[in-house]
């Protein structure tokens, strides 16, 4: 087991360099499966989401070479057999496995998969597009076995813009005969990373990015290069950062664009903040204003930041509300926010955070990946020792957490324990 400390009040000052995105990167190495040929992928973030995915690609049997931020994958030798539990309980993008390998060799058996525990997160608008193309899914306790003598091209309206949907239907489509129509579809700047590689193959996907995407099928996908796009939630956990402590504190290798609600809400806290063309800078903010936020799917404000933002909150002068309408179970860092000495009441799917308060040091629990996050910031901020448990959450999805931000004079360590 790892703990984090952190000794707060530091000044934050310097550059800290984005990595690849874990969301995009999690699906781009699943989808290679689809590739009869050797794929290569770049600016790969090193984080244990990609150990995990890449144990699942060699007990399959492909062939991967990791060197620095590239990634090789040869999939020519992958025998299909069922994935084990104890492998796709490890992380929610297991299931982009059940459609890549559904895919190619239209049988695939494996379990739910696993993931952060912010709320039910159910798979059945993923199994609605497989059944949309001729899939038969047998569901025996956890265990999925999805087969289908052909794939043809369906019409797919998701209930809801999921993000995983959206990826598994294009994963199964691309290779099914015919056209497929996603409509609903989620449009996060991830999908069109995955929906450029899957091009880059020789796919057919129109649209991604919009809300209707349109997938012809084809016979063969062939080698191909694509580069995982800057984190934006890792670019907007560093934001917040700097918006909390920091005197110019540079973050580079960013796509601006993509941080729009956040860099929206920040500007109207009143923090200064200086958008370059892939760069962003920002120091701390004097006499924040009190905000109020809505979680939406992009280009709406991410849940996944939601959670960092928080610690922001107890430090505007007066009530922000925050509404979390896309998981039923994200407001677990709140209690220990509290103990820190913030002063927030949570009312069902609505948080209001009363500021501004002082924080002091603690030892606390990192529940899930974005709770360590808002825990790491607040650490930053507070009086005294933070003490954060169960950082393993955290290196599921931030490279290098301790050497970028001690690069940039936070005083952060991890410890085994
Ligand atoms: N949903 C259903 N049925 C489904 C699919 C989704 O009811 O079949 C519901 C979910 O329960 C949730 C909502 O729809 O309430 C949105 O879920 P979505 O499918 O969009 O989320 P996801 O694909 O499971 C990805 C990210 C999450 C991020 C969400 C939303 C990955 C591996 N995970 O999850 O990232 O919060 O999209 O943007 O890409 C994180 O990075 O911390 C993280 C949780």
């Amino acid at each position: 087991m790892k703990q984090i400390k952190i000794e707060g009040g530091h000044e934050l000052t310097g550059e800290i360099k984005i990595s690849g995105a874990k969301n995009s990167a999690v699906a781009l190495v699943p989808a290679s499966l689809l590739s009869d040929g050797v794929v290569t992928i770049d600016n790969i973030p090193n984080i244990s989401d990609i150990d995990a995915l890449n144990e699942i690609l060699e007990y399959l049997g492909a062939m991967v070479s990791r060197e620095g931020e590239t990634m090789k994958i040869d999939s020519s030798t992958i025998v299909n057999k069922e994935i084990p539990e104890k492998i796709s309980k490890r992380l929610r993008a297991s299931y982009y496995f059940m459609s890549a390998l559904l895919g190619k060799y239209r049988h695939v058996e494996m379990y739910f998969p696993g993931g952060c525990s912010i709320g039910a997160r159910p798979i059945d608008q993923t199994l609605k597009g497989f059944r949309a193309l001729g899939a038969t899914v047998k569901e025996e306790g956890n265990k999925f076995t999805i087969d289908a003598d052909e794939l043809i091209g369906g019409h797919v309206y998701l209930d809801m813009p999921s993000v995983g949907a959206t990826i598994n239907t294009i994963l199964v489509a691309v290779r099914a005969k015919g056209t497929t129509i996603l409509e609903n579809a989620a449009k996060e700047p991830e999908i069109v990373n995955i929906a450029t590689f899957l091009n880059n193959m020789g796919a057919k996907i129109r649209g991604a990015g919009t809300s209707t995407i349109r997938i012809i099928g084809v016979d063969h996908l062939k080698d191909s290069f694509t580069e995982v796009i800057p984190d934006r939630i890792e670019t907007g956990t560093y934001m917040i950062a700097g918006a909390l402590a920091g005197n110019q504190l540079k973050i580079t290798n960013v796509i601006p664009d993509h941080v729009e609600s956040l860099t929206l809400k920040l500007k109207e806290m009143g923090c200064p903040i200086t958008i370059g063309e892939d760069s962003i800078t920002i120091s701390r903010g004097k006499h924040l204003k009190p905000v109020n936020i809505k979680t939406l799917g992009y280009p709406g404000f991410p849940t996944d930041l939601q959670q960092p933002l928080t610690t922001l909150l107890t430090y505007c002068e007066g009530t922000s509300i925050l509404e979390e309408t896309i998981y039923e179970n994200r407001f677990q860092n709140v209690p220990y926010l509290n103990q820190m000495g913030a002063d927030i009441i949570i009312d069902k799917r609505k948080i209001f955070v009363k500021g501004p308060t002082t924080l002091h040091g603690e030892k606390v629990t990192a529940t899930d990946l974005r709770a360590g996050a808002c825990l790491v910031l607040a650490g930053l901020v507070a009086e005294g020792t933070t003490t954060i448990m169960d950082v393993e959450h955290v290196l599921r999805g931030y490279e290098n957490i301790i050497g970028k931000l001690s690069n940039v004079g936070a005083k952060i360590k991890m410890e085994e324990i």
